[in-house]
Order: structure tokens, then C-alpha cells, then sequence
């Protein structure tokens, strides 16, 4: 798969998520689903999505028994979606186990992707809370070797990370990366962020845009601009 844009559709209901793609009448966004929207509607929103003609990032970060997490997958890759994720901080067997019961009898299954350590863990949480003595840095590539390791296909990482990953684990390890914001937009929350041309320069391979598209006031044009400034 080339560069794009995911575009994160973090709404409360199915009735704001499609009032919003169907403004999209031309080019159908690759579209990321989390927790609120998974929990709120159930898997028939991912059909109904999917249905639409739209690839689905389904972002629900499993991370549990590798057991539980295996068959969890097993569930989850019936729903043909095109990336699913976890947390690598559940072990590298774990990882194994989400692999293979992701891997439909065929052998296909959509990628597979990991959290390293979410970008709201900073230093301090790090060590105080998790007990990680460690540079954050390293904890987060020691987790993409792992992942890389395990057979997964790449990470979610800031973009700032982009480079490094692709120099531990190899440049067709994947970068899904967030934080990003136009240079002249909101940061909003987000504090470390990259404009698209940056992440593209810093050579993420996906960028997920949540509020810069959705809150927009034209969200079509400001996601034409992503596509513009990071694939085209
Ligand atoms: O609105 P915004 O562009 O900040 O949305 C970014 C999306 O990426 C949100 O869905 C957020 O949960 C997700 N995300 C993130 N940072 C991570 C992992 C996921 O911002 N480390």
C-alpha cells in the first residue's frame, strides 16, 4: 500500500459519521474507527462503512492474554478491515497469537500494527507509573523490534519517530503516525505535532488526521489538502 491519508472518525454515533463521509462524494478517505464509535455501534458500523467502499483502520488496541487476544482477532478479521491493532506491551507472544488468529483460512488477513507506548505516556509516567527505567526513545523502538519480531507489519509512532522505526526495523515496516496539524491550523491537544509535507519529508507511510479534517469547515478541502501536501 502507497502513502495516505487515515482520517479519524471519532464521533459518538452512526448518525454523525455519516452525515460526515457523505459529504465525500468523490475520493472515499481511508477511515479510522476507535473505541467510541466500535462501542457505540457495534461491528455493523464497520460494514456499513466498509459497504461504502471505504478502507477501515480499525483502532481498538487489543492488549490481554494471548489466548483471549487470538480469538478476539479471529472475530475481528471477519469484519475485512484493512489494519487492526494492539499494544506491544502485551508481549511478543501475544503479538504472535493476534497474528495468526488474524490469518483467515486462506492465508490473507488485513495488517497488523502496534501502540508502542501511547504519546500520552510521557517520561515521568513512564517510570513512576509503569516502573520503565528507561529513555523513551529506546522503549519505544525496543517495542517496534519487538512488533517487527512478532511478524507484525509496523507501529503507530509520532512522526518525529517515523525515521528511526524505518532505521531499526527496515523501510517496509510500516509508520501510522498521528499529531498532525497544518501549519497554519489548531494543535488543539496534540503536542508534538508535523504538518503532512513534514510527515511525508520524515517518511511516514499513513498520517491520521482527526480534527484538522473533521472539525473543519469544509472538511472535503481540508482533506484534499492532506492528500495533496502528504501522497500526491
Ligand atoms: O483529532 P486528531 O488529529 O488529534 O486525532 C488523532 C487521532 O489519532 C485520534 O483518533 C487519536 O485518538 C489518535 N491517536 C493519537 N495519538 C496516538 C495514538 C492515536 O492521537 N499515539
Amino acid at each position: 500500500m502507497g502513502k495516505d491519508v487515515i482520517v479519524a472518525c471519532d464521533f459518538a454515533s452512526a448518525e454523525q459519521t455519516f452525515a460526515f463521509l457523505d459529504r465525500f462524494t468523490g475520493r472515499k478517505p481511508f477511515v479510522k474507527i476507535g473505541m467510541e464509535l466500535f462501542y457505540a455501534e457495534g461491528p455493523a458500523i464497520v460494514r456499513e462503512i466498509k459497504k461504502r467502499g471505504h478502507k477501515i483502520f480499525l483502532d481498538l488496541k487489543l492488549h490481554d492474554i494471548p489466548n483471549t487476544v487470538k480469538k478476539a482477532m479471529a472475530v475481528l478479521r471477519d469484519l475485512d478491515v484493512d489494519i487492526c491493532n494492539l499494544h506491544a506491551a502485551g508481549t511478543v507472544r501475544m503479538m504472535e497469537a493476534a497474528l495468526e488468529g488474524l490469518t483467515r483460512p486462506d492465508g490473507t488477513r488485513p495488517l497488523l500494527i502496534a501502540v508502542t507506548q501511547l504519546t500520552s505516556t510521557d517520561q515521568e509516567a513512564l517510570e513512576n507509573d509503569l516502573w520503565i527505567v528507561k529513555p523513551m526513545d529506546e522503549v519505544v523502538m525496543h517495542y517496534a523490534l519487538n512488533a517487527r519480531k512478532a511478524g507484525l507489519d509496523g507501529v503507530v509512532c509520532s512522526p518525529l519517530e517515523a525515521e528511526k522505526v524505518h532505521a531499526a526495523c527496515g523501510k517496509d515496516f510500516l509508520t501510522v503516525t498521528p499529531g498532525v496539524r497544518f501549519a497554519d491550523g489548531d494543535k488543539g491537544d496534540q503536542k508534538r505535532v508535523m504538518t503532512p509535507a513534514e510527515a511525508k519529508k520524515a517518511g511516514s507511510d499513513y498520517i491520521v488526521v482527526g480534527r484538522p479534517i473533521t472539525a473543519a469547515e469544509d472538511p472535503v478541502a481540508a482533506y484534499e489538502r492532506c492528500i495533496r501536501e502528504f501522497a500526491d
